[in-house]
């Protein structure tokens, strides 16, 4: 199964499954990825499910949108490697991805 790496707050790493036709929040979410909270459900209005992305996917994700760097740039811990991950939709090429959960605003 396609697969995601999570670095938790803690430190603590998981690794989920993944499907295609979902997001990197929702596969997170529904794995019981805790830490991220998406309270607006994936419509990119509250930046709750803000990771970081490493760098060698960076260029297999979608750009950024306007709407998401705003919100991104409300955020105190925003880097080169922000996104909310609700806005990436998660495919073959992402197959072992690896995020971290950003740290609480
Ligand atoms: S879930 Fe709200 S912005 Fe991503």
């Amino acid at each position: 199964m396609p697969t995601i790496h999570v670095k938790l707050r803690s430190g603590d790493q998981r690794s989920i499954e993944a499907k295609a036709n979902q997001s990197v929040m929702e596969a997170l979410r529904d794995n019981g990825v805790s830490e991220i909270e998406a309270m607006c459900g994936g419509c990119c209005s509250c930046a709750t499910c803000h990771v970081f992305v490493d760098a060698a996917y960076a260029d297999r994700t979608p750009p950024i949108s306007e709407a998401e760097s705003e919100l991104l740039s409300m955020s105190d811990h925003r880097r080169e490697t922000s996104r909310l991950s609700c806005q990436i939709p998660f495919t073959a090429d992402l197959d072992g991805l690896v995020v971290e959960v950003a740290p609480l605003d």
